[in-house]
């Protein structure tokens, strides 16, 4: 096991939900499978006016995020959170800085700092050049990292503008962009799967594989964040960053090495040969947008998304699209990508399909199905093959069987969540599961030209579909020959076909 240095973790933004939500409770449970180092210090900071208690109290002691076991064993935990305000993120960090130097004296954090950027991304560049006239950059006598959450960028220009911006006081090595997709199992698992095992990746190009098809999907619609969804929508929100960081994990070809470097250089290579879509005619059929209506799934009513709080209710924001696009090079020539995300599904999951080419030649009744690989990165995590087996009796009658693997099924304790594992891999200095700059900017360049059409193409279409469906039912028709969109249930092994809870 690697060893993680004594260190204190400065959360910009701390007053907000995603504190309380994910980052304590992600801190603690490290704390308490002990990966935390021996001298650890939180310190929160925001523009509200909050003592060291009252702020252990909003996001530990009292947080509904925590059950009430877990509270009998965390003071000791809450003991090395603490609290600093500051009067905007403009101003000056001197305070700041005086209670982080203070802090780092009394429990001898070693001036290691992590910077946790959860606040609006406005004012990330603020930030970041604070910190460095204040001397918090420095790294003569510890390590500085910057953690940013997403969104890195609303489109290709403020995305190389904020790179720049960071890069200012910060060098890219101590840049950690965050992507909690990155922090799942299973989707690291993708790595393994593909570069473990000799029988997949003889296989795993055009000569075999016909399409690959990715799902995710959402039940809840945008709850309480229509505000900032309603600006964002479905593409930024999901593609441009956690699904098209699965899109590079599948299409990337063998790093040198399992290392930071290695493998992120083969991401960005991937990202980098997506087919940019140039024109209106083939941005108009690869690509479909849609919003979901109001309706009644299991008997109760669902508002629809224009009448969502915060949500313009002549919004032309998306909350389903599907994309299909070419990766332009040696191995994925000509195999086209199916993607698409959207909320108010009939389900929660994310899945990657690999079809495979049909035999050439078909000898047997009902052989003529692809094989597919299914590989759930959630829920019922895990990996499905399916393909022919014949049905018993006379002749040759083949049917569909499954060959699975769930990660229910192993036997190892606890798996760690995205935002453990992160932290904890921020915490040691390993960047593998962050993504680069280059990486962001070569996503970006990708979608840009789509949102542009959204916006303002001629013959855009926003198709309607009824919360609790697949879609618009249209979408099946992105798929080239007869196929369709396998809409998966909450198990692997569902096969269902078009489903509709209302
Ligand atoms: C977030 C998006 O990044 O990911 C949300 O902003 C979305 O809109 C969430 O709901 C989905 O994450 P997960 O891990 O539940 O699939």
């Amino acid at each position: 096991m690697k060893k993680t240095k004594n260190q204190m973790l400065i959360i910009f933004g701390a007053s907000g939900d995603l504190t309380a939500r994910k980052l304590i409770p992600a801190i603690y449970q490290l704390y308490k499978d002990r990966d935390l180092p021996e001298n650890y210090v939180i310190l929160g900071t925001s523009r509200s006016d909050m003592s060291d208690e009252e702020f252990r109290n909003k996001v530990c002691l009292e947080s509904e995020h925590f059950s009430d076991e877990e509270k009998s064993l965390i003071q000791s935990f809450a003991d090395k959170i603490f609290y600093q305000a500051i009067e905007g993120y403009e101003e000056d960090y001197s305070a700041l800085s005086d209670r982080v130097h203070e802090l780092n004296n009394e429990f001898r954090t070693e001036s290691n700092y992590i910077f946790y950027l959860s606040t609006p991304p406005k004012v990330y560049k603020n930030i970041a050049h604070k910190l460095g006239q204040a001397g918090l950059n420095d790294e003569s006598e510890g390590f500085t990292r910057l953690i940013v959450e997403k969104p890195f960028g609303y489109d290709l220009k403020t995305a190389q503008a904020l790179n720049k911006d960071l890069l200012e006081y910060f060098k890219e090595s101590q840049i950690y962009r965050i992507d909690h997709y990155l922090g799942k199992e299973t989707v690291q698992n993708l790595l393994v799967t593909r570069f473990s095992n000799s029988i997949f990746e003889p296989l795993w190009n055009r000569n075999y594989i016909r399409h690959v098809e990715i799902t995710n999907a959402e039940s809840i619609g945008v709850e309480k964040r229509g505000g900032y969804y309603d600006k964002s929508g479905a593409l930024r929100d999901m593609f441009q960053n956690h699904l098209l960081q699965v899109v590079s994990l599948v299409a990337m070809e063998p790093p040198l090495e399992a290392t930071a470097e290695e493998i992120r250089n083969e991401k960005v290579k991937a990202l980098k040969a997506l087919r940019i879509m140039k024109d209106e005619q083939t941005l108009y059929e690869h690509t479909i947008r849609g919003q979901y209506g109001a309706a009644e799934i299991n008997g109760e009513k669902v508002m629809g998304y224009r009448e969502e709080e915060g949500v313009d209710p002549e919004s032309l924001t998306e909350t389903f699209a599907a994309i299909k696009f070419y990766i332009d090079n040696w191995r994925w020539k000509g195999v086209p990508f199916y993607v698409r995300t959207a909320k108010r599904m009939p389900t929660k999951v994310t899945e990657v399909v690999i079809h495979f080419k049909s035999t050439p030649h078909s000898l047997f009744v009902g052989a003529n199905r692809d094989n597919k690989l299914i590989i759930r990165i959630h829920p019922d995590e895990g990996i499905m093959m399916k393909f022919g087996v014949k049905v018993p009796g006379q002749g040759f009658i083949v049917e569909e069987a499954n060959m699975d693997f769930y990660y229910s099924q192993l036997t190892r304790n606890r798996v760690m969540g995205a935002y453990e594992r992160l932290l904890l891999d921020a915490m040691q200095g390993d960047a593998t599961l962050y993504a680069r700059g280059d990486e962001v900017e070569a996503a970006w360049r990708f979608v840009d030209p789509i949102l542009d059409y959204w916006q303002n193409g001629k013959d855009v279409r926003m198709y309607g579909y009824a919360a609790g469906v697949w879609g618009p039912e249209n979408s099946d028709e992105l798929i080239e020959g007869d196929y369709i969109w396998r809409n998966p249930g909450p198990n692997i092994a569902d096969d269902p076909g078009f489903c509709v809870l209302c």
